[in-house]
């Protein structure tokens, strides 16, 4: 799109560009660039024009778009390709889509809004727009379907870590992957894949945020909350973005994907499940224990009341005192 193009130039150049410059690099007339950039203007983003010296970009827009979150990225990978839309379904299953038609891996898909949001467990992801971070990104890495296991709470380490560094605020995980603050629940992930018997082809990791809600809907009211709520400021949404994709490369690529001994004495460190009376379903049944550990597969190690120690590697684990 010849937009994104003229950012992209705008956004790396610190001098102004001459409009003769952009419709060269463009293949299209002086006329049709200062259309383009009229129109970037009604869309937020700021350019000044000087007569004889060209546009130059002062602001952008705070709503969520590529550019910005592009000026603040420092990945080699996640991000390569990335794409902001205004609205979408679900990012998880765009991305999907892009995963079967071949995208690069890296990829990520981000939306202003999603109108069918997913969470774990079939239940209802919702994200309003403007007002919250979905984001989705994929990779194809060469692993077995049992080695995924790891890369849901390697990216919970990662949002935890870039959420405490960016807002200040004390977040902890809740096993698996929840991050919080206090008792409620501030972001969720959601890690979905296609493979083959033996070989992965492609995993999507989805990561919803709850950034400037101020309302939940009364029935999860008592355990969401925002970073708005808990701080009582706005953030920009580009920065955190770009945030969160640095600390996630830095993770995946720092760990090889795996939950190695330092990711996973930061997991625990962080993991406010660990040390806490959980209850959770095995067959029929209700059993409760302490929480004692994370393996390095990522499940959680408990033990039970007759100091027998099992592990749990998914479904619902209910940890007292948090939601
Ligand atoms: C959960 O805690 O239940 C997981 C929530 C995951 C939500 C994110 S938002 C971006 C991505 N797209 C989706 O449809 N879901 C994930």
């Amino acid at each position: 799109m010849k937009q994104n193009r003229i950012l992209e130039i705008l956004t790396k150049s610190t001098e102004y560009v001459s409009g003769q410059a952009l419709a060269q690099q463009l293949g299209v007339s002086r006329q049709a660039v200062w259309k383009e950039i009229k129109s970037l203007r009604e869309r937020g983003y700021e350019i000044e024009s000087v007569t004889n010296r060209g546009y130059r970009l002062t602001a952008m827009p705070d709503y969520l778009n590529a550019p910005a979150v592009k000026a603040a990225l420092k990945t080699k990978i996640i991000g390569c390709e990335l794409t902001v839309l205004d609205s979408v379904g679900s990012t998880n299953d765009f991305l999907k889509m892009r995963g079967n038609d071949g995208c690069k891996s890296g990829a990520v898909v981000a939306a202003r809004e999603q109108v069918k949001g997913k969470g774990r467990l079939g239940r209802v992801w919702q994200s309003k727009k403007d007002e919250n971070l979905a984001f989705s990104f994929l990779l194809r890495p060469r692993i077995a379907p049992n080695e995924v296991a790891c890369v849901t709470p390697l990216a919970g380490l990662a949002v935890c870590k870039a959420l405490r560094s960016f807002t200040g605020l004390d977040c902890k995980i809740k096993w698996p992957n929840d991050v919080i603050v206090g008792r409620k629940k501030l972001s969720g992930i959601l890690t979905e894949m296609s493979a083959e018997f033996d070989a992965v082809e492609y995993i999507i990791t989805g990561i919803g945020i709850n950034v400037d809600q101020a309302v939940f809907p009364e029935e999860i009211a008592y355990k969401a909350t925002s970073l708005l709520l808990e701080s009582g400021r706005h953030y920009d949404k580009n920065k955190l973005l770009a945030c969160l994709l640095n600390q996630l490369e830095e993770e995946f690529i720092k760990n090889n994907l795996e939950l190695s001994p330092e990711a996973l004495s930061e997991y625990s460190e962080l993991c406010a499940t660990v040390g806490k009376n959980v209850t959770f379903t095995r067959g029929s049944r209700r059993v409760s224990g302490m929480a004692v550990g994370v393996a390095e597969n990522g499940e959680l190690k408990i033990m039970l009341s007759d100091g027998s120690v099992c592990y749990v590697n998914s479904g619902e684990v209910t940890a007292q005192g948090i939601y």
